[in-house]
């Protein structure tokens, strides 16, 4: 349901200002009043109105006058002016101003109240409008997100599974594995879709703002509050709003937040009454918020809020198998926008990205393509282009062995896996071939594919 229109009305005669103020609130809108142009300039700076009904003669500034000075077309609030029957050339000039509508006086009540809906349809389409073109905009994220590993698999089936309901999703991963892609991603296969996705980080804004940024606040809350502000929540009120950095909050905040969740309503900074709210929370963090809790730092009763549903995103390092797809995404990515060529990577340099370790996950793969394809001459990206940090990676050694580790049972059955998954990758999965350079037969290497359960299929390219 949708809250009932402000809506100012600016007209120098008293009688007219009283008459449409008891006619509108007993329609049900919020009225406020301003006695000529000045006046309502005053009041439109301190707080936003959705609708202005306003007199085109007035003493001191006009309605036009007034018109132009918030912006005309790009006004916040749409204007319908009002001025003496059969002035159509005024009527005229008001449109070509920026004005939405015109009303002849002496106005009949039942005009002015269809001039009003009409407005209101047309604002509502227009914002309609504007989500649906970030929605589409939003989409064809979705089908990008890349992994073929098992695990993102797995996943994806998840994130499938959950994205319907209204439940709180906490999204975990190292930094750069695409925990705002997957956010993203949720709000788009859930029925919110059509709605705001407003994203806030929640360690990027300082701690005294933080609370007004997201429940908004009331003019005079404190002294830079010079107008009302809607806070975030009420932005993405009946769609999805998505908490990045939740580890960040500090616990104060932390307490207000859960009490919104539990409620859903929210209190404005200075205001002594509350508002519900529609709003799914998605919220993400890089830390261990187990620990965060043990050591005292996040709230017990928080984290079991927001850990309703836990999606994991697993570090790059554990799924080299998408390593080679996230390149070719990356590549024709960056050859579309910055029109280059750059058809390929050589074998040399790609095996170097997949033993590479991946400190920064995705968003550090994506860097690097970008850098190799600007600095590419050729048409393949070849070990050169690489940067220093993954071409003088060490090599895989005893020290990837679990400290402690000394059976060597264990250890030789990690070696023998990893050097299959290697050649599965080097090889695109082709199992004759990978067999000859792991130097053993192929019927050894299918028994030893099952016997570690690895899926020679999810290397092929
Ligand atoms: N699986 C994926 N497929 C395609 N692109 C991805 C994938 N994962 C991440 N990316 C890209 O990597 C970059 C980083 O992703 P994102 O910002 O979502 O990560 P993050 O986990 O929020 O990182 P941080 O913790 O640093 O905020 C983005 O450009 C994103 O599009
Ligand atoms: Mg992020």
């Amino acid at each position: 349901m949708s809250r009932a229109s402000r809506i100012l009305i600016v007209d120098d005669e008293e009688s007219v200002r009283h008459q449409l103020a008891s006619l509108l609130q007993l329609e049900g809108y919020e009225v406020e009043t301003a006695v000529d142009g000045q006046d309502a300039r005053d009041k439109l700076t301190k707080d936003a109105v959705d609708l202005v009904l306003c007199d085109v003669r007035m003493p001191g500034m006009g309605g036009m006058e007034l018109l132009k000075a918030m912006g005309g077309l790009e006004a916040e609030s749409a204007f319908i002016m009002m001025s003496a029957y059969g002035d159509i050339d005024m009527a005229r000039e008001a449109v070509r101003a920026g004005a939405s509508d015109y009303v002849n006086k002496p106005y009949k009540n039942d005009e002015v109240l269809l001039r009003i809906s009409i407005v209101e349809q047309r604002q509502k389409l227009r914002r309609e409008n504007k989500q649906l073109k970030q929605a589409i905009r939003e989409q064809s994220t979705f089908e990008k997100i890349i992994g073929r590993a098992a695990s993102m698999q797995a996943m994806f089936r998840t994130v499938e599974k959950i994205a319907e309901f209204k439940s709180t999703v906490l999204i975990t991963g190292e930094s750069g594995t695409g925990k705002e892609l997957l956010a993203r991603a949720i709000h788009m296969r859930s029925p919110r879709r059509n709605e705001a996705f407003v994203a806030i980080n929640c360690g990027a804004i300082p701690e005294n703002l933080l609370e007004s940024e997201l429940f908004g606040h009331v003019r005079g809350a404190f002294t830079d509050a010079v107008r009302n502000k809607e806070g975030l929540f009420a932005e993405a009120d009946g769609g999805t709003l998505f908490l990045d950095e939740i580890g960040e909050l500090p616990l104060n905040l932390q307490v207000k937040l859960l009490r919104v969740l539990q409620e859903e309503e929210i209190r404005r900074v200075g205001d002594n009454k509350s508002i519900s709210v529609d709003v799914r929370i998605l919220a993400a963090t890089l830390k261990d918020l187990p620990e965060e809790v043990k050591r005292g730092t996040f709230r017990e009763d928080l984290f079991y809020r927001l850990n309703v549903l836990l999606v994991k995103i697993p570090p790059l390092r554990d799924r080299p198998e998408d390593i080679p797809l996230l390149v070719e995404h990356f590549l024709s990515h960056c050859n579309a926008k910055l029109d280059t060529r750059v058809s390929g990577i050589e074998p040399a340099a790609m095996k170097m990205l997949v033993e590479y370790a991946w400190p920064g996950n995705v968003r550090e793969l994506e860097n690097l393509v970008e850098r190799a394809v600007i600095l590419c001459d050729g048409d393949r990206i070849t070990t050169e282009l690489l940067t220093d940090r993954v071409r003088q990676a060490p090599p895989p050694s005893l020290a990837q062995i679990p400290e402690g580790q000394l059976s060597i049972k264990k250890t030789v059955r990690a070696l023998e896996e990893e050097l299959i998954r290697r050649a599965l990758g080097e090889t695109g999965g082709n199992r004759t071939r990978a067999a000859k350079l792991l130097e053993i037969s192929h019927r050894t290497l299918l028994y030893k594919l099952k016997d570690y359960s690895i899926d020679a299929n999810r290397y092929s390219t």
